[in-house]
């Protein structure tokens, strides 16, 4: 596998100095998810400097200060030091929702789309999560890594590090195992971080239709136990939805998934209300979509560590018109994440800035607020919040250097990319995108 968009690497120990607005996203004392006003604390330091070293983030400062450091003006020719002047330096997107192990683009529903259908009516009639059954099936493990790598290559080079990746289109024992090997295959050749999902119940497939049980019973008595057996699944996801599975049947799903070790997480309310209280006794790290959340539900993820992650491509994309509550979940005090969720149904993009300029221009949140949801508590969706998500001494060295002199631009320049080049657990990426 090769990388279309990563150039020059290095991993020497280096200096990025001069630093127009180094995003540190540290807050002193602080763990836990950000809520509230915390969630624009992204606690800048100007004329910054930042020092890496075997992947890690060895220092944080003022560019003055570094220099003026004995270990730094000892080692400062072995070094490879970088100026960023006019830049702005922040932790790498973590991107907590992502299917990328499919095939093809679904054009069919698309066209359909537009031309007045619903995702669930095009669903009802064969189209949906099932129509990218068949060449997932078919398609061989070799190549089905190659097609994840191409998304996890683009999306790096739009600034992100972390991602989490879920299977979810074999629906088969076998074709979610390959959708899983083929996702830790496409890790292995990417830099950054991935985090991988089994996501078994994204629908019932068809040859399950009238036995549905029968299909969960696979879940929980094969696929869990033999993804869990070859570590190739951190979490176990479920979509509950009218059309999809019912909260009962994931409680079955999460129950299995709990003793086995592995972290739970749930598409919910997405197209219709559902009530979170079953859900949240599992103690899910992450509720994905909630479009249709409930007021009496919100104060109770407000109560709690569990993330709303929010995904408003998928909402751009079907051209709704109806985005999440992320104000009303933000002010109550909920820890609000943001993620692409891409994938070829409802959301194709691998864009985290275009993210951001979503959340920002169709749910007024802040540049501030849609950063922090980005990254720190992107990072807390899927419990790694120790290493990645702000740049602070100790933490994985995943930093986006974008060619912008103030933060807010990087929403505010609608659909394209200006990353400049890319820190990815230390090794230095330069991209060839930049635009400006
Ligand atoms: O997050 N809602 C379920 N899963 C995806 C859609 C998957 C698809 O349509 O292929 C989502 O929007
Ligand atoms: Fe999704």
């Amino acid at each position: 596998m090769t990388s279309a968009h990563l150039g020059h690497t290095t991993r020497r120990p280096f200096l990025l100095v001069n630093i127009g607005q180094l995003l540190t996203l540290r807050i002193e004392g602080k763990s836990g998810p950000r809520r509230g006003t915390e969630l624009s604390e992204l606690k800048i330091i100007e004329d910054a400097a930042v020092l890496c070293a075997s992947g890690r983030i060895i220092s944080v400062g003022k560019t003055k200060d570094a220099l003026r450091d004995p270990w730094v003006r000892k080692n400062r020719k072995k070094l490879f030091e970088i100026d960023c002047t006019d830049k702005v330096v922040l932790p790498g997107f973590v991107d907590s929702h992502t299917h990328p192990a499919f095939i093809s683009p679904r054009l069919v529903d698309f066209e359909k789309r537009i031309a007045g259908a619903s995702y669930e009516e095009i669903a009802e009639a064969g189209g949906g999560i099932r129509s990218s059954l068949a060449d997932v099936r078919k398609a061989g493990k070799k190549v089905l890594a190659e097609k994840s790598f191409q998304s996890l290559d683009e999306m790096a080079s739009s600034g992100t590090t972390t991602v989490e990746a879920k299977s979810g289109y074999g629906l088969s024992l076998e074709s979610e195992i390959k959708s899983l090997e083929a996702i830790r295959n496409a890790a292995r050749h990417w830099p950054g971080t991935v985090v991988p999902t089994l996501l078994a119940a994204h629908v019932v497939p068809p040859e399950f239709e009238d036995r549905r049980e029968n299909y969960i019973d696979l879940i929980c008595e094969e696929m869990i136990p033999l993804a869990t057996k070859r570590k190739l699944a951190r979490f176990v996801d479920v979509f509950v939805e009218r059309g999809a599975f019912s909260i009962k049947e994931a409680g079955r799903i999460f129950r299995v998934a709990r003793t086995h070790g592995l972290g739970i997480r749930a598409h919910v309310c997405q197209l219709s209300a559902e009530s979170l209280g079953a859900l949240l006794e599992f103690h899910p790290r992450s509720l994905d979509h909630l479009d249709y959340v409930r007021d009496a539900d919100i104060a109770k993820l407000a109560a709690r560590d569990t993330i709303a992650t929010l995904v408003p491509a998928a909402n751009f994309f079907l051209g709704t018109h109806r985005f999440p509550p992320a104000r009303k979940l933000i002010d109550e005090g909920v820890p609000v994440a943001l993620a692409t969720d891409y994938n070829p149904g409802t959301a194709p993009t691998t864009s985290m800035p275009f993210i951001l300029s979503l959340a920002c221009t169709q749910m007024k949140m802040s540049a501030a607020e849609a950063i922090g949801a980005a990254t720190i508590n992107g990072a807390w969706a899927l419990d790694l919040a120790d290493r990645k998500g702000s740049i602070e001494n100790g933490k994985d060295a995943d930093l986006i250097v974008f060619d912008v002199k103030d933060y807010r631009e990087i929403p505010y320049w609608l659909a394209s990319n200006n990353v400049a080049f890319t820190v990815v657990n230390g090794v230095m990426k330069e991209t060839q995108n930049s635009s400006r």
